[in-house]
């Protein structure tokens, strides 16, 4: 049997004397890959480690190479974490905004670390916290026990006592419509934790993150709770403390409305 190599010789031996030509001239006009210049960044990053609790929460800077990083903040944690300091500790998943969390706040905005470009002006340094008026876990890992249970306490799934005898629970298209900008909420509290309200009041206000998900849950048409949920939130606490300053709105990595939604719900209390 004739074996690879021998015919690879054959082959070769047989290609036209102007394929030969081409295939050396090609090789002369390859591309050789250039060295980028060094374009230096210094991060300020909170550092915070419950093992050393009487020591002060300080900003530890670390300096990398822009050039040699991703595009965005969550790159340059990943790179600091792996290259330089694996002590660094902060949460991430899914990187492309799907999550909610790498939440923190990032050059003095609460925004998801995956989303947020890098600054590449240079001289400039970008200073990373974790999400405001927090307890912190460690780092830039804030606790969001209370958040949970704020968000279990709306009870966010479908409740309905007379479901079809037959099938799915079916919507109008107009219905449906009526979820858009609610349904997309990640739950990644930028929202929350940019509310003066929330900051002083978070054991009873429920903060914009959980109210918009409560309304969009009253405002479901395959839902038959509606009325148990807003009598839920009538009390002076738990949806009146929002002063309409609208933080939140101007927050939210995702571009949605929490402030509208809370309207929604006050309006709605209004007219029963
Ligand atoms: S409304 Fe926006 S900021 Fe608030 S939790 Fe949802 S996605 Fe995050
Ligand atoms: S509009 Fe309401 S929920 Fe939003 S930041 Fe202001 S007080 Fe907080
Ligand atoms: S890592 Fe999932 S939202 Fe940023």
């Amino acid at each position: 049997m004739q074996t690879i190599a021998a015919s690879l010789i054959r082959t070769q031996s047989l290609r036209p004397a102007s394929a030969r030509t081409f295939v050396s001239s090609a090789s002369r006009w390859q591309a050789v890959p250039t060295q980028k210049p060094v374009l230096q960044k210094e991060f300020k990053i909170y550092r915070w480690n419950p093992d050393e609790p009487a020591k002060k929460p300080t900003l530890q800077s670390y300096t990398i190479d822009l050039n040699q990083t991703g595009p965005m903040i969550l790159d340059a944690l990943i790179k600091i974490k792996n290259e330089i300091d694996p002590t660094l500790t902060f949460r991430r998943s899914c990187r492309e905004g799907i999550c909610g969390s790498c939440a923190m706040n990032i050059g003095g905005q609460n925004t998801l670390a995956c989303l947020c470009r890098i600054d590449r002006k240079e001289g400039k340094d970008t200073k990373i916290y974790p999400l405001p008026h927090m307890y912190i876990v460690k780092d830039l890992v804030p606790d969001l026990t209370l958040f949970y249970k704020q968000y279990k306490s709306i009870q966010p799934y479908l409740q309905n006592d007379n479901p079809p005898a037959q099938g799915e629970f079916l919507q109008s298209q107009e219905d449906r419509k009526k979820l858009d900008g609610l349904y997309e909420c990640i739950l990644c509290a930028c929202c929350s934790t940019s509310c003066p309200s929330y900051w002083w009041n978070q054991d009873e206000y429920l903060g914009p993150a959980t109210l918009m998900q409560a309304y969009r849950w009253i405002a479901d048409s395959r839902d038959s709770y509606g009325a148990q949920r807003k009598e839920k939130l009538q009390n002076e606490f738990s949806l009146y403390r929002c002063h309409t300053i609208f933080n939140c709105s101007r927050t939210c990595p995702k571009g949605l409305n929490p402030a509208a939604a809370i309207a929604k719900i006050k309006l709605e209390l209004a007219a029963d």
